[in-house]
């Protein structure tokens, strides 16, 4: 696609989740819960579920929706909850899977959502993080990649809905 520089192949995204999953099922309790972070997350939720299984673990699936790019580059700021998890999380733990942590805003906001409501523990996942552009402090348990201060598109994440569907990572030039 024109203007996009592959960062990451569909094939290094897939051995990378693949490690991820061993560290992760080696690392939790066998009964925990992912919750997706919509809509970024869709696809390495579906891809770490599958590696999961095959590193022996078998979670519960579960997404919130949080919104807070409209259809900008830059992060407006201001994160709002579209959409709940079910209540019979409380007493579980939770492995909180999000897509890129950029600010850290978005995790913060929703890692907090999950603790008022009551999880015994949690852990945080995310494929693509960038440290050089976080505002708020969050500890990554698990990340996948570490990248600078690129805007990136493809494998779930989007640039005003659009790229959601490449099976690769790219950087917007
Ligand atoms: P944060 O709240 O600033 O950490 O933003 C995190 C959310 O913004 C992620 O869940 C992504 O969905 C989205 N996001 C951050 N950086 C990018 C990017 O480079 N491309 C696409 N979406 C991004
Ligand atoms: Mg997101």
């Amino acid at each position: 696609m024109d203007g996009l520089r592959v960062l990451f192949s569909a094939a290094e995204i897939a051995a990378r989740v693949d490690t991820l999953a061993g560290e992760i099922a080696h690392t939790l309790p066998a009964d925990f819960v992912m919750v997706g972070l919509l809509k970024g997350a869709w696809v390495f939720v579906a891809d770490l579920a599958r590696a999961l299984e095959r590193a022996g673990a078998g979670p519960e699936i579960e997404f919130m929706q949080l919104s807070s790019y409209g259809l900008a580059k830059e992060s407006s700021g201001a994160v709002q909850l579209l959409g709940d998890i079910p209540p019979e999380l409380a007493g579980r733990p939770v492995l909180l899977v999000d897509d890129i942590v950029d600010t850290g805003r978005s995790i913060a906001f929703a890692a907090a959502q999950l603790r008022q409501r009551g999880i015994s523990n949690l852990w945080i996942c995310a494929l693509l993080d960038k440290p050089q552009r976080r505002e708020v402090e969050v500890a990554i348990d698990f990340v996948g990649f570490t990248i600078g201060d690129v805007f990136v598109v493809g494998y779930g994440t989007d640039y005003a809905e659009k790229y959601r569907h490449l099976p690769y990572i790219g950087a917007v030039e």
